[in-house]
């Protein structure tokens, strides 16, 4: 009998890379992102036998802990959010985190960072290898980067690396990216430089190149000639909470689109790369983020929606409008909610548009990019209403998957059509949980792969494009429209598909 079962092998899950030992100084180590998602990710690998045999991390802040009260509240962190089989695994690991405390522009604190990294190498076994995560607030990131360089943290010599990891925001317009590419490139060069997107580092994200390059039946129809238009949206069910003053600075546009979108995006609509290295895969990306061209200011309104939510209900509760948000001011213009419609002058994508919508308040979370394929070219069958088109449904979170939509006959006397779909679920087949994307990002930096990780020139045409939207809306007499809470977004979103394309409802 034939064995159909997916169930990875156990050879499947393990990775066949081999990690050198090294150090993990976080700086900012005392903000949430340490305790909710690095220590827990980290702990993840650890207990996967994916980490280093000598390894270390360092946390660098200003708050005065000490290394104890830093494992507490790390302790605390993997608890919290980390895997149920690693709090104990924790315990067992406490040696490895350290506390150093200093401020960011204090070069003597560096240097005293460089002992402490010298110790750690003769007592743990660390080989001199460093990584640098920058998780602070970014008006940070200069004096961090300044210092380390001054120090003498971010040369390599010999075998020896040092990385850096650089959390978004990446600078807020291209001016400001800019600028932080060259802080960054004075001290590092861009292949030690790691910018995180955790889009990246999702299963699902990584599974659009596998789908569309393992297999020969998507590829021949992944063109204009065939595909009709392309959604991607990425809608959550949460408002903005207390991160209401960080939002008004960003909106969806710099908070969501500039990034995750179109990242995924240059992943739907790259060229296969020359090989699976980063930078032939980055290359590529970066190829289509050039074909699209910034907006004209004048022609932003017809090509973008953007929207506010208002009060609402939401599974039973009252939520409130964007407006009454803290931190929001009463007459602001920040969007929470953005669509645009953009073209890729490019010879596969010439005459297919892709939209691309994210917002807050949406009625439940969801991730998807959906291709939506041409009609047959001659109607056979007779058919009350158009038959829908097929679809391919890339389900990124949750219920992670792929789906096809496409007409079947009912059965019976009569020829009659109806959708019908054939579904592929990522727990059904495989029957283990995606890992987290920290995980398999901090892995990635710690084996020294970019692949998964934004280029500057990646960035810097991410906002060229964004910017120009942006200043599109500054320059708009039309205020953003507005959607109640736990719904859909406003009605003239639809009007910006055309030719009765619609919005899917995830
Ligand atoms: C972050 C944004 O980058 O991504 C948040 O700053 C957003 O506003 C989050 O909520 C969404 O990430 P995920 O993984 O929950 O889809």
């Amino acid at each position: 009998m034939v064995d159909l079962s997916l169930e990875p092998l156990a050879d499947e899950l393990r990775s066949t890379r081999s990690v050198k030992p090294c150090v993990l100084v976080i700086f900012g180590a005392t903000g949430d992102l340490t305790r909710r998602k690095l220590v827990p990710s980290l702990m993840g690998l650890s207990k996967d036998g994916l980490l280093p045999s000598a390894f270390a991390v360092v946390g660098f802040a200003r708050r005065p802990w000490t290394d104890e009260s830093f494992r507490e509240v790390l302790a605390d962190g993997v608890e919290t959010f980390g895997r149920p089989d690693t709090p104990a695994h924790f315990a067992e690991q406490r040696e490895a985190f350290i506390y150093h405390q200093s401020d960011f522009g204090d070069a003597y604190g560096y240097l005293k960072l460089k002992q402490r990294l010298e110790e750690i190498d003769r007592t743990r076994g660390t080989a001199g290898n460093r990584i640098f995560y920058l998780a602070t607030p970014p008006s940070a990131y200069s004096l961090i980067l300044k210092n380390l360089a001054a120090a003498g943290l971010s040369s390599e010599q010999g075998d020896r690396f040092s990385r850096v990891i650089v959390e978004k925001p990446f600078g807020r317009d291209l001016d400001t990216a800019t600028a932080l590419n060259s802080q960054v490139s004075a001290a590092f060069r861009e292949r030690q430089v790691f910018r995180i997107d955790h889009y990246l580092g999702k299963e699902t994200v990584q599974n659009i190149l596998a789908l569309r390059f393992a297999n020969g039946i998507f590829e021949p129809l992944w063109n204009e000639k065939f595909v009709d238009s392309v959604q991607i949206t990425v809608a959550e069910s949460i408002g903005v909470g207390s991160r209401g003053s960080y939002f008004e600075e960003s909106g969806v546009i710099r908070d969501m689109i500039q990034n995750h979108l179109m990242q995924v995006l240059t992943l739907v609509a790259m060229e296969p790369p020359a090989a699976m290295t980063a930078d032939a895969v980055r290359d590529e990306k970066v190829k289509v983020l050039k074909a699209i061209r910034s907006f004209d200011p004048s022609k932003v309104d017809r090509n973008t929606v953007r929207a506010q939510y208002t009060s609402g209900s939401f599974g039973g509760e009252d939520v409130k409008g964007y407006l009454e948000e803290d931190g929001v001011a009463p007459n602001s213009t920040t969007e929470t909610y953005a669509a645009v419609r953009l073209k890729i002058d490019n010879w596969r994508w010439a005459r297919t548009p892709f939209y691309l919508r994210s917002a807050k308040r949406m009625p439940r979370r969801a991730t998807e990019v959906a291709i939506q394929f041409k009609q047959p070219p001659h109607a056979l069958f007779e058919a009350r209403k158009a038959p829908t088109p097929n679809m391919l449904l890339l389900r990124i979170q949750p219920d992670e998957g792929v789906a096809m939509r496409f007409g079947a006959k009912v059965p019976g006397p009569d020829v009659r059509i109806r959708d019908v779909r054939m579904d592929f679920r990522y727990g059904t087949a495989f029957g283990s949980e995606t890992a987290d994307a920290y995980e398999r990002l901090l892995l990635d930096s710690i084996l020294g792969d970019g692949t998964l990780f934004a280029r500057d020139d990646e960035v810097a045409e991410a906002w060229r494009i964004v910017d120009s939207i942006v200043a599109g809306w500054a320059e708009s007499d039309r205020p953003p429209a507005t959607y109640t809470a736990g719904t859909w977004g406003p009605p003239d979103a639809d009007a910006l598909l055309r030719r009765g394309r619609t919005w899917r409802r995830p």
